[in-house]
Formats: C-alpha cells, structure tokens, sequence
C-alpha cells in the first residue's frame, strides 16, 4: 500500500514537471509550419532590409548578433540569434513562426503585425549569421560582401535640409597612405535624443561621398522649443556627433501647474482655498491672542 503512495506521488510528481516544462518549450508549432522554406531570395538587398527590422524591433532584447554569444540584456534571457545552437536548432520556418507567433509563457512578443514579407526578411538576415546555412532551391545565393572601407575614419559632421526633411551625416575619413579619401559602405546610426536614452531612427550605409542619407521622421514629437537633437555614430566606432535642428512636431505641453487648482503652488490656488486659509490661520491667532490676553488677566487678579 505505501509503495503504491509513493509511486502515486512521484507520477504525479514527473506529469506535473513535464507539463510546466513543456509550456516553457512549446510554442505551438506544427510539424507542417516547421518544414516550410524561406519564401524569398537570400540575396542582400533582403538581408538588410531583415537588418533594418531587427535593429529597430528586436535589438533592445535580442541585443547585437554575433555568431558568438554575448550576454543579453533582459531578464527573461533573449537568446542570441546568431548563435550557432539556435541556427541549427531551428528550420526558417520554425523562425517565422516564433516570430510570428511569439511566445507568451517567456516574453517573446508576436510580431505579426509586420508583413509576412518582413517577417521572411528577418529570417534572412538572421540566417547571414549560420555559415552552414543551404538556402532552399528556390532562393538565389548569397552576392558577394560589399567591399568594406579599409582606411581610418576620422570624424563626421551632421546637416539638415529643413525643407525636405533630411539629415546627412558626412564622414571626413583617410586612406591607408593617410590621404583624405572617401568612406564608401560604412554604417551610420541615426539617433534622436530623449529624456530617457536615445531613440534609435536607422541605420544607413554611406554612398561614395562618405555620406549617409536618413529622412527625418516627421511624426516625431520635438521639444516645446520645437527643437530635437539628433546624434549621428559611425557604427561599432565612438565617431558621433549631434547637433539641434528646428523642425517636426512642436509639442504643446500644458503645466497643469499653470492654473489655479487645488494642487498649485501658491498663487495658482483657488480663491476659497486662500480665503479658508487666511480664515483659519487668522482665528488661530485671535485664539492665542484670546488666551494670552486672559493669562494676563488672572495675573494681574493676583497682584490685587
Ligand atoms: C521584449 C523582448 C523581445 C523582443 C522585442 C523580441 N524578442 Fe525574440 N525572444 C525574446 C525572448 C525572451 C525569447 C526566448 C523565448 C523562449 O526561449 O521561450 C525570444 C526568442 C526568440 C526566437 C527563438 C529563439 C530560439 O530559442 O529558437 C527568435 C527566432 C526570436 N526571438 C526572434 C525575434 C525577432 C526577429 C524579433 C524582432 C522582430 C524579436 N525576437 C523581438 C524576447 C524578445
């Protein structure tokens, strides 16, 4: 009879571990969803725009991809996506649909309110990460890297055009002789300044000049000035600079503390609330007065 207990107990034990272990590593994929394909091209044009996606939606939890992984930011733990083990692990398809899908029980949010397209591009950015990576028959391979600016970089400078809403970051960058030449295909991050952190607004690649375009995106809130800061960085580099710009959104920002209430300060209380107060403290000193004035009387009662 006990040894049925117990094994009743450790049976019990063992389902309940299974189930809440599985609500961890489920995320309701079906077998068919796992074998689908990448549906378009592992080309470049693809890859960055996938890059452009990732580093405005999934950076700030996911943090920098690297095949090697790194300490992520958040508690729950985001993995590293360009970790060989999740590479391998996963089919595109079981990356779309984690994507797509999330996964409430961890903090992974769903990110189907973008595009399947985009989606797919994510997918083929992160799998430039896996160099073991076979696209499916039905993608084109992989074009060659763009050549990367090998001279140094030595600063960069910022400029608006107020009227078309543009921000140009240029590079001033030497060759490797150390003559004055231009950075081709070099990142530049686009960030605007916020109370809390910087908010980044893309990322781009310098054209032949050694410069880096990015509209300024105009439903963005300035400051009551109607000024923003923007800060433009070489990428993996501490080159940046920011600079004040006049345009966007103003912001009109009403102090609550700008009118009378109960809560303003001083003179922007209500006129009752001042006339109890002057009321009351008055009768508080007519009080004591009352009183000291009566103290003073029995005093002089005795001296008769
Ligand atoms: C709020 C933070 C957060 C954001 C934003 C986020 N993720 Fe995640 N992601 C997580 C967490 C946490 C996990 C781990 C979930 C788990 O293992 O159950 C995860 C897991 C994943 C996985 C599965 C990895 C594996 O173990 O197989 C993929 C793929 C993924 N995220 C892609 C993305 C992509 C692409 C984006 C942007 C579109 C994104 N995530 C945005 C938090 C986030």
């Amino acid at each position: 009879m006990n040894t049925i207990l117990k094994f009743a107990v450790i049976a019990v034990f063992i389902f309940w571990n299974t189930n809440v272990s599985n609500a961890q590593t489920d995320w309701g994929i079906s077998e068919e969803q796992k074998s689908e394909t990448l549906k378009i091209p592992f080309d470049q044009a693809n890859q960055e725009a996938g890059e452009a996606i990732f580093n405005t939606q999934c950076k700030m939890c996911h943090n920098e991809m690297s095949v090697v992984p790194v300490n992520t930011r958040l508690l729950p733990l985001s993995p590293n996506l360009g970790s060989q083990e999740i590479q391998k692990k996963n089919s595109d398809g079981e990356l779309f649909y984690k994507i797509t899908l999330g996964h409430a029980a961890t903090g992974m949010p769903p990110f189907d309110r973008l595009s399947e397209d985009d989606r797919w591009k994510l997918v083929t950015y992160i799998r430039t990460f896996y160099p073991d990576y076979q696209p499916s028959t039905s993608t084109v391979a992989a074009s060659p890297a763009t050549e990367k600016f090998v001279g140094t970089i030595k600063g960069i400078t910022l400029d608006f055009d107020t009227t078309n809403g543009t921000i140009k970051a240029k590079l001033q960058a030497l060759d490797e002789m150390g003559n004055p030449a231009n950075a081709k295909n070099v990142k530049v991050s686009f960030y605007v300044k916020r109370a809390f952190g910087d908010f980044l607004i893309n990322t781009k690649k310098t054209d032949g000049q050694s410069i880096a375009l990015e509209q300024y995106p105009l439903d963005l809130p300035a400051d009551t000035n109607g000024y923003i800061t923007v800060i433009a960085t070489v990428d993996g580099t501490s080159i940046t600079t920011s600079k004040e710009v006049k345009f966007g959104e103003k912001i009109h920002y009403k102090n609550p503390l700008d009118e009378p209430s109960l809560w303003g300060p001083r003179d922007n209380a209500p006129l009752w609330l001042k006339l109890t107060y002057i009321l009351v403290v008055l009768g508080v000193w007519i009080t004591i007065g009352w009183a000291a004035f009566q103290i003073f009387r029995i005093y002089n009662l005795r001296e008769r």
